[in-house]
């Protein structure tokens, strides 16, 4: 049995010759952009207000610069590896370079997380928005069909139901969750619909409606954080790093540690540019500038509305589906206004994250039935429409089926710790292939390699380390469905089995 057999880069790059050829159309503006459009979403519209109020306090700023320092450095990573296997598949590609078979579907199943999980984590958020905005024109949408009907159950709630006599379930005492009441969060069924359907009949991810997107959701946060900047009331900072409650992780360095492990979320679509590559104009230079630029946009955007939205409202009071909205709110009713502009700006930056991460969910699909690890139909073509169909309506009911059911807390911190470990492991893999491959053209090379790659491994390992044991718990489960789904099909059917 070789479960680490590699395809080589050699053979990645034939595929690329034979197959069909992308218009190479974007400019380093372009990437960015791009990079934008998958990037700003759920992380800062919702994430944040939860890092805030449970964690780190105002101190999600320092969260924040602390977890885009790790993603910059897992950006180099990826700069490498795109500019050298510019073709679809991202990190599962050059795991299967680098590390072997068995290693690339590790990091493939860790990528579902990363992409259809995080597309339905998206449409929760997205629920939230459209049921806030609703509120503000007087319609109420009934909670049972606009929110989870599982939820987290924490240890203060199990602790109050054990003492009141109650007996658990086992639901609620070995996986610490709960039955809400709620049927079915629809809104985010329905947004996940309507992508799917857009993927379906591929109206072309077009970077116009994309640049459109992006500019309207940073304008918005922008807005936001220039006009509530006059609004702050310095006393909500005071103090700024709030004093651990003596729980591990609640407030205090923990809890800043254990914030940055969750807004990591925020970053998460930066790789994105990494999938381009094969589209860009100049993918060395380009495609490193794509990455790293957005990224950069993205920080500077994220500490300044997390420093003002905690300063114009105190941090306890964020704990909710639209904080930036409870911000505006407290920002007074002359700013109504604005309180309709960012809703909207919010659903329309949601909902190109939810299109970004579910389409990149179905090429990684698409690129795994190629390599004999799924089943041939996952990379079946529709003859009218040309898009990857079975893959794209599996993917969409996939999510369809997460976002029906889970609130966004557990399935944000589940994205991050599977894109977390699939990071450290392109990290590992940069260091490994340039040891074992140093013949390979590398048009872009991340610089002090051998420093950094281990470092950016690190911070992800670091952010990993402070997410709860839930989390973790709920990791290994979902390593294990990976892991036997490879040796019961991956492994017999992988192409490698029958070389031509
Ligand atoms: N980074 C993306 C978001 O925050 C996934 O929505």
């Amino acid at each position: 049995m070789n479960l680490f057999r590699t395809k080589s880069v050699e053979a990645f790059l034939e595929d690329l010759e034979k197959g069909p050829q992308l218009k190479r159309a974007l400019g380093p503006l372009a990437l960015i952009s791009l990079g934008l459009g998958a990037i700003i979403g759920a992380g800062i519209f919702v994430i944040t207000g939860h890092a805030a109020a449970s964690y780190a306090g105002p101190a999600v700023a320092i969260s924040f610069i602390i977890s885009g320092i790790a993603c910059a450095l897992a950006g180099l990573a990826y700069a490498e590896f795109a500019a050298m296997v510019p073709v679809a598949g991202s990190a599962y590609t050059y795991a299967y370079a680098t590390l072997g078979e068995f290693w690339a579907w590790f990091i493939a199943w860790n990528l579902v997380l990363e992409y259809m999980i995080a597309g339905a984590t998206v449409a929760v958020g997205w629920s939230g928005y459209v049921v806030d905005l609703f509120k503000q024109f007087g319609i109420h949408l009934p909670s049972y069909l606009t929110s989870a009907p599982i939820d987290i159950l924490t240890s203060e709630e199990k602790e109050k139901l054990l003492q009141s006599g109650y007996s658990l379930s086992f639901l609620e005492k070995y996986l610490n969750l709960h039955f809400t009441g709620s049927y079915i969060n629809l809104p985010a069924v329905l947004v996940i619909l309507m992508v799917g359907l857009i993927l379906l009949i591929g109206i072309s991810e077009s970077a116009f409606v994309n640049n459109i997107i992006v500019i309207v959701k940073a304008t918005v946060l922008i807005l936001f954080v220039i006009l509530g900047f006059g609004k702050i009331d310095f006393s909500n900072w005071d103090p700024f790093i709030p004093p651990s409650t003596g729980k591990f992780v609640e407030f205090g360095w923990t809890g800043i540690l254990r914030a940055a492990g969750v807004v990591f979320f925020a970053y998460i679509g930066f790789d994105a540019v990494s999938t381009a590559a094969q589209e860009a104009k100049n993918p060395q230079k380009d495609v490193p500038i794509g990455i790293l630029g957005s990224l950069f946009i993205s920080t500077l955007l994220y500490v300044a509305v997390s420093l003002v939205m905690t300063g114009v409202v105190h941090y306890s009071q964020l704990n909710v589906a639209a904080p930036i909205a409870v911000a505006v709110n407290a920002m007074g009713p002359q700013f109504a206004w604005l309180m309709l502009i960012v809703k909207i700006g919010a659903i329309a930056g949601l909902t190109s994250v939810i299109l970004m991460t579910l389409l990149g969910q179905t090429r990684i699909f698409f690129a795994m039935a190629r390599d004999g690890l799924l089943p041939d139909f996952f990379s079946k073509v529709h003859p009218k429409f040309k898009t990857p169909y079975i893959s794209t309506i599996v993917v969409t009911l996939g999510a369809m089926l997460i976002a029906a059911i889970f609130p966004i807390g557990l399935l944000g911190e589940l994205v991050s710790i599977g894109t977390l470990l699939a990071f450290s492991i392109v990290c590992i893999a940069v260091v490994i292939l340039r040891i074992k491959r140093s013949d390979i053209n590398r048009p872009f090379k991340m610089p002090f390699a051998f420093f950094i790659a281990p470092l950016g491994a690190l911070g992800c390992i670091l952010q990993m380390v402070f997410l709860p044991l839930d989390t973790w718990i709920r990791l290994a489960i979902w390593t294990i469905i990976g892991i036997t789904i490879y040796f019961a099909y991956g492994y017999r059917h992988s192409k490698l089995n029958k070389p031509e």
